[in-house]
């Protein structure tokens, strides 16, 4: 089954959502395989958010990402990179669907409560930056058969 990272923002631990944000996921379905608390480096932001280096908002983008503790999370299930995108909302909260994370509990476009790969082969690349083969715990979900079609799974 596919998985994705999610960063639980510095603002999204401050305000004390990330209880919330988690249950959003497991209420959905999906699976918690890995999860650490960490603080980011200016050296590993440079490399995750390399695509918006030459950005006016770049250096702000990663002092608010130092700003505070993260949680970083792997998420395994259907579809999960596209599943958790879309729960997150658009990138500008300010224009976020409510019912969305980011459209219910943000209106900024830079503190909006969650990092989510694009794509399968980003979280790929995004899951070997944060975590190590050690940090995943497997374990039997048996009430998959309840949430998946045999092809699903
Ligand atoms: P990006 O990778 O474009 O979006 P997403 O997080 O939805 O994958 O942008 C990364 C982060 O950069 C985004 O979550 C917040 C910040 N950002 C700003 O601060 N200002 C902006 O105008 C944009 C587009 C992003």
């Amino acid at each position: 089954m596919e998985r994705t990272l999610v960063i639980l923002k510095p603002g999204c631990l401050q305000r004390g959502l990330a209880g919330e944000v988690i249950s959003r996921f497991e209420k959905r379905g999906l699976k918690l395989v890995a999860m650490k608390m960490v603080r980011l480096t200016d050296e590993v932001l440079d490399v995750h958010y390399a695509h918006l280096k030459d950005k006016p908002f770049f250096q702000w983008l990663k002092d608010g990402m130092m700003a505070a503790p993260v949680i970083l999370c792997c998420w395994e299930g259907h579809c999960a990179v596209q599943v958790v995108r879309d729960m997150a909302g658009a990138t500008r909260a300010s224009k976020a669907v409510p019912g969305t994370i980011r459209g219910d509990y943000s209106t900024s476009a830079q503190e909006n409560i969650v990092h989510t790969s694009d794509s399968p082969e980003n979280a790929a690349i995004e899951l070997e930056r944060f975590f190590v083969e050690s940090d995943y715990c497997f374990y039997d979900s048996p009430l998959d058969a309840f949430k998946y079609a045999p092809d699903e799974i």
